[in-house]
């Protein structure tokens, strides 16, 4: 079984994930943590969105995977760095190296190849449309920005950043901008898509609905 999950940043995509993988026994992946993975390569190697041949040659040396152990936390390299790509540099660079159409064909081939085996959830922005298009259960989850920025900004605050909400309604606003606008694959309903609106229902009721919709 493949349940496929999309949304904007903030809707709850990786919380439901992970709940209905548990309750449905599928394994989860996060397409967004490849592309945050990718963008902290390009980061530590001082390459900026712009710089096509550096970016396409990084593709190609960088190793993007996760760990074997559950829950999975992204490796780039070898190297555990599920903490370090949630930052919000990370979250804006991964945005703008997603338009990028090599970046996507490149990503895009490999997420596949993760699913083509196996019973998966996977979540993202275009995994209901490109990644997993036959999927059995599709689903875009969906808030208000107010209501996305405010729990991203409250996960970093969990983790002990220190940032100001309106810096993260800001970058939710660009990046939502970004997501929806970009030539290549953007952030879209699919037509087959059951759509959940996440403001003021908890985590586990919307994971709930999926497992329900799966179920029938
Ligand atoms: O889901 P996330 O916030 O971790 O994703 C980070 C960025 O990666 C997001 O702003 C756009 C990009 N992304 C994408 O283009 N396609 C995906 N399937 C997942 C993420």
């Amino acid at each position: 079984m493949i349940i496929a999950i999309d949304g904007p940043a903030g809707a709850g995509k990786s919380t439901v994930a992970k709940l209905v993988g548990s309750e449905l026994g599928l394994d989860l992946l996060d397409t967004g943590a490849m592309y945050r993975v990718f963008a902290l390569a390009a980061s530590r190697a001082g390459i900026s969105e712009n710089d096509q041949s550096r970016i396409n040659s990084l593709l190609q040396e960088t190793s993007i995977g996760f760990s074997e152990s559950q829950p999975r936390r992204a490796i780039l390299n070898g190297t555990d760095v599920a903490d370090e790509i949630r930052s919000l540099e990370i979250s804006q660079l991964a945005s703008q190296l997603s338009a990028i159409s090599e970046v996507r064909r490149a990503m895009v081939k490999a997420q596949q190849q993760i699913i083509a085996t196996g019973d998966w959830v996977l979540e993202g922005r275009d995994v209901t449309t490109v990644v997993a298009p036959n999927a059995d259960l599709k689903i875009f989850l969906t808030a208000s920005i107010e209501e996305r920025a405010r729990r991203r900004w409250v996960e970093m605050i969990d983790r002990g950043e220190s940032v100001r909400l309106q810096a993260v309604v800001k970058e939710v606003v660009e990046r939502d901008h970004r997501d929806y606008t970009r030539d290549d694959s953007p952030l879209m309903l699919a037509e087959d898509a059951v759509i959940i609106e996440t403001f003021d229902v908890s985590p586990a009721q919307v994971a709930g609905k999926v497992v329900a919709l799966a179920r029938r």
